[in-house]
């Protein structure tokens, strides 16, 4: 295959999986197969950051206007005790964190998000506003970056909203700065896992896709 097929290939082979496994049984892969995996998630987050960005944030001297929290097997193990016996969690959420290898949680950052932001800003609310939207469209960007590559590693992958782990309690216990707004919580499976037991269920709107949306302008 050349380079388009290739790509083309990755990119409709890409789908979500959301893996549910059993809350307490939290996939350990050995030790060895972990360093290896993770060696490659993290290559993968640092290329998904050539994704295109329009403005330099200039937040903390870094340019891009996304944030990447990165929680390995050990932190899950504590993530999944904490969403248990802290936050009281008993649903699907517990199982997706135990389904998975690891979890990438990725924010953007806005400029004006807050009200004294927009209000000590020369810049008019349309300007502010197409800025904020362009800083987003920017982070999604790298999140799907990120999916193609995990998927050419032959990773599951689910780009979820977040549910609980984005709440801002969690979000202080994990880290994460204030300022960052949440956009995915990107659930991982390494090829190994061998999740035999795992429910599985694909994303919603997988078999919704049309090309309808496709116009070709003629004036
Ligand atoms: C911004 C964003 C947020 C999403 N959040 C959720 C979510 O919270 N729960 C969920 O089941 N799927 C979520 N998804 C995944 C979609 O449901 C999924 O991409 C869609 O059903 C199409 O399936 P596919 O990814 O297999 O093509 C999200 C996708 C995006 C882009």
């Amino acid at each position: 295959m050349d380079a388009p097929e290739i790509l083309t290939e990755i990119i409709k082979r890409r789908k979500t999986e959301k893996v549910m496994c059993e809350a307490g049984s939290s996939i350990n892969v050995a030790a060895d197969i972990d360093k290896r995996n993770q060696i490659i998630v993290r290559d993968a987050v640092e290329t998904a950051g050539w994704a295109p960005f329009h403005y330099n944030r200039g937040l903390d001297d870094i340019a891009e206007p996304w944030r990447a929290h990165v929680l390995w097997q050990d932190e899950l193990i504590k993530l999944e005790d904490y969403f248990r016996n802290e936050l009281k969690v008993t649903n699907k959420e517990l199982d997706l964190i135990a389904g998975c290898n690891a979890l990438v949680l990725v924010t953007w950052l806005p400029e004006f998000y807050s009200e004294p932001c927009r209000e000590n800003s020369s810049r008019s609310r349309e300007y502010q506003i197409s800025r904020d939207e362009e800083h987003l469209a920017a982070t999604a960007a790298m999140v799907q970056n990120l999916l193609l590559l995990l998927t050419a590693h032959d990773m599951g992958t689910y780009w979820s909203s977040g549910f609980k782990l984005r709440e801002p309690a969690v979000l202080e216990t994990l880290g994460i700065a204030t300022e960052e707004r949440f956009i995915a919580a990107l659930f991982i499976e390494y090829p190994e896992a061998n999740n035999d037991n795992a429910i599985r269920k694909a994303g919603n709107q997988r078999g919704n896709r049309s090309d309808k949306w496709i116009r070709e302008v003629s004036t």
